[in-house]
């Protein structure tokens, strides 16, 4: 049976967990090598070893760390997929409290990390001629504000912004960039930090049109449609997959179905 993705080399950060394990998941299962990157090795190296794929220890801010991800993908022919997906956040607080370190410590993972993994696609793509597609996960707070979490949102619009640039440069030698906008997905991200804690998910379900929160599986669909040949006519564009969220609020309003 053919994958939609059969005979392509992908990357993804952030791959151990949470999005992106759900990504390298079905990645694999279409027909890619998978190379796995995030901090940390021992899931993620358990993963890699499951799906067949490649695990490479990938610091998303360390320079080093990515020319020896090039090298990776260079040994394997090529790159023909990038998702970016690796990011963190932080318990909110206002922008009146939030220390320099804690603002710098999101935007060094999300932002940085994202550019740095924007240019050695890029690179990979062009060094190995074989133009293929960019997917960098942003967020619904990457088109919407929400207070308390100023780093979070402020690297998340970059993301959006770093997309277009890259859609434009490259665009001409074939390669696609597009930015992803996941509105609350059941993830470590948005789970309790230990167990018994407090759980948002049940109050962020009933804020969606949908009524429920979001699965990485759902994420996953999207990202592997962008990272393959369906998607050939896209680039420079938000995907936003959110369940309804930036729909714009209901004011308790809504419709019952009944089938009488
Ligand atoms: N979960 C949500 O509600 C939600 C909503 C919108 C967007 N997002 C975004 O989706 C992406 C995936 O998040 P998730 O929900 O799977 O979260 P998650 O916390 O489950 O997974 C994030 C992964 O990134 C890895 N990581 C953290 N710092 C890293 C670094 N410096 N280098 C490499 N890897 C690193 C972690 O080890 C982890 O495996 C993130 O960019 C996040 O901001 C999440």
């Amino acid at each position: 049976m053919s994958g939609r993705l059969d005979g392509k080399v992908a990357l993804i950060t952030g791959a151990a967990q949470g999005q992106g394990e759900a990504e390298a998941r079905l990645f694999a299962a279409e027909g890619a090598h998978v190379v796995l990157g995030d901090v940390n090795d021992e899931v993620g190296g358990k993963l890699a070893a499951e799906i067949g794929g490649t695990w490479i220890h990938l610091d998303v801010t360390s320079e080093d760390d990515w020319a020896a991800a090039e090298s990776v993908v260079a040994g394997l022919g090529g790159l023909d997929a990038l998702v970016s997906n690796a990011g963190i956040a932080r318990p909110p607080l206002p922008i009146a409290n939030t220390p320099l370190d804690a603002y710098r410590q999101v935007i060094d993972v999300n932002q940085i990390g994202t550019f740095l993994a924007l240019r050695s696609g890029i690179r990979a793509m062009t060094a190995g001629g074989r133009p293929g597609s960019i997917v960098l996960i942003s967020s619904v707070n990457g088109i919407q504000g929400a207070a308390g979490i100023a780093s979070y949102v402020s690297s998340k619009f970059a993301i959006r912004g770093l997309a277009k640039v890259a859609a434009l440069e490259v665009g001409p030698s074939g390669i696609r960039v597009n930015s992803v906008h996941p509105g609350p997905i059941d993830t470590p991200m948005i789970q309790p930090a230990e167990p018994g804690g407090w759980d948002m998910r049940p109050a962020l379900a009933q804020m969606m049109p949908l009524r429920r929160i979001g699965q990485p599986a759902d994420v996953a669909e999207l990202v592997c449609w962008l990272a393959s040949d369906a998607s050939s006519f896209c680039t420079g564009s938000e995907f936003v997959i959110d369940g309804g969220y930036l729909a714009g609020p209901s004011h308790g309003v809504h419709t019952e179905y009944a089938d009488s």
